[in-house]
């Protein structure tokens, strides 16, 4: 047995060393039966490993290990560093393949799931601080107490919070099986030791694989404590299936929504609505049943947003109603006080400060001035078949229903256009546009003819 060293080799308190971590993302992700590498499904819109890099930032290097075959993944590590793993021999051979660019790192790895994606900065916090311990645990092991702890590896205790090792489901015996607390697969572990570990673990077990977990039995053999830290079981859930990502999903959103109640937002059926990891929603808005933010929304102040609507890539400015059933999509600003009511459609379009589109529009590459009232079933016609061109409104314009835009087209300030009109022509400010056929009168033709088909 190695003796511990004495303190003064490691005068520094472990949790100011320096960090490095170590995503493993090369994984197959069979069960998920999916094109997408597993760790670039999205929750709340981004994509689980972007979690994990959240959660590490300001770690150094961190280093994605990530499997030849997966370019969409090596993009998402275009800013740190990726290392290839040829072979899927397990988790512990993956962790391997980052020694070369850890070579001469001596602080803290932390080493994490690119599928565990709901896991904390704090955790990882708790994590390193564990090694500061008296004992002076070689690696820390995040431990959660899953309702049904299934396939997850079980953490054997020595005594209540240090390990002797972490035995995987498939190799339990049934009395390890029946133990609750699970590993995370999350771990903190001293960087001078960890890769002489990885390199001696064999793969005697029921998947022939190198087992990273096997490293904590490693570490007791040369006399070292192991330390565990445990979670909520909300954080650490790993993703392997689609029931599982409905699972992270379901806890994604149930934070979201409570950081918007808590941020001073009405929800009146919190289950309803579906955010973004990167909404952002202002005080006193009030969100009816049934909305669903995609990517990129902010909400300012007052804001109502009515029953159905779905938003992605918009911006909706003080006291505007949106809703029910409006389609905001990317490129859309919606101006303080302004409306936009039932099966109305705006991409990439601006209404400005007051402005209402109430009933049955699109709009599309449209610039629409201050209160200005944009009439029922009105439509810029913004693509003829080979480009998108723009329609500017101006201010205090009035639009009658059912007319037709066809960009590229102006309507200038206070204009106001007849009801039904195809405009193709510029409208300069201050006049009246009216573009449709006369109406003719036949007086008693309507008798007449029902008079002919009763014959
Ligand atoms: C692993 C742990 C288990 C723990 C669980 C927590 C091991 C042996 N088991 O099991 O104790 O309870 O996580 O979620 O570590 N990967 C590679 N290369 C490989 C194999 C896996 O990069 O050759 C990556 C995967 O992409 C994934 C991560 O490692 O991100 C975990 O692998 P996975 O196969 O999902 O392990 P689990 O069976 O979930
Ligand atoms: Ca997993």
């Amino acid at each position: 047995m190695v003796r511990n060293p004495p303190a003064t080799a490691n005068p520094r308190p472990v949790d100011a060393s320096p960090r490095a971590a170590i995503i493993l993302a090369a994984g197959l992700g069979t069960r998920m039966r999916s094109d997408l590498p597993k760790v670039l499904h999205p929750v709340a819109g981004r994509p689980m490993v972007e979690y994990v890099l959240a959660a590490v930032a300001g770690a150094s290097p961190i280093v994605g290990v990530i499997a030849p075959d997966q370019p969409a993944l090596a993009a998402a590590f275009a800013d740190h560093v990726a290392v290839f793993q040829r072979e899927r021999l397990g988790t512990g051979h993956a962790a391997l393949q980052a020694a070369p660019a850890l070579a001469g790192f001596a602080g803290v790895v932390l080493i994490l799931a690119g599928d565990v994606p709901m896991i904390e900065a704090a955790t990882l916090d708790r994590l390193v601080e564990a090694l500061g311990a008296s004992d002076r645990p070689a690696i820390a092991v995040a431990g959660f107490r899953p309702p049904d702890p299934g396939a997850y590896g079980r953490l054997i205790e020595e005594r209540p919070g240090r390990l002797a090792r972490i035995v995987e489901a498939r190799d339990a015996s049934a009395m390890e099986r029946a133990v609750g607390l699970c590993n995370a697969g999350v771990y903190a572990v001293e960087g001078a030791s960890l890769f002489g570990w990885l390199a001696g673990l064999g793969a005697n077990n029921a998947q022939g694989e190198y087992y990273l977990t096997d490293i904590v039995a490693a570490a007791r053999a040369e006399g070292r404590a192991v330390a565990v830290v445990e979670t909520a079981a909300d954080e650490v859930l790993g993703v392997n299936s689609r029931a599982d990502l409905a699972a992270v999903e379901a806890v994604a959103q149930a934070r979201a929504r409570g950081r918007a109640m808590a941020g001073g937002v009405t929800l009146m059926d919190p289950a309803s609505v579906h955010f973004s990891f990167d909404t952002v929603i202002g005080r006193d808005v009030v969100i009816e049943p049934h909305v669903f933010f995609g990517p990129g929304v902010t909400i300012g102040d007052d804001v109502r947003i009515n029953a159905f609507s779905h938003l992605a890539g918009a911006r909706v400015e003080t006291g505007a109603v949106i809703g029910p059933f409006a389609r905001l999509r990317p490129g859309t600003v919606i101006g303080p006080g302004a409306h936009v009511g039932n099966f109305v459609e705006l991409k990439a379009a601006s209404l400005g400060a007051g402005a209402k589109a109430n009933h049955l529009s699109y709009l599309g590459d449209a610039e629409i001035g201050p209160r200005s009232n944009i009439g029922a079933g009105v439509i810029t016609c913004n693509y003829d078949g080979f480009v998108k061109s723009k329609t500017h409104i101006g201010a205090d314009a009035f639009i009658g229903s059912n007319a037709a835009l066809v960009a590229p087209v102006s309507v200038g300030d206070r204009a106001i256009i007849g009801a039904g009109a195809t405009i193709t022509r510029d409208v300069p400010a201050d006049a009246l546009a009216v573009a449709r056929a006369d109406q003719e009168i036949r007086p008693e033709a309507a008798s007449r003819y029902r008079a002919k088909r009763r014959r």
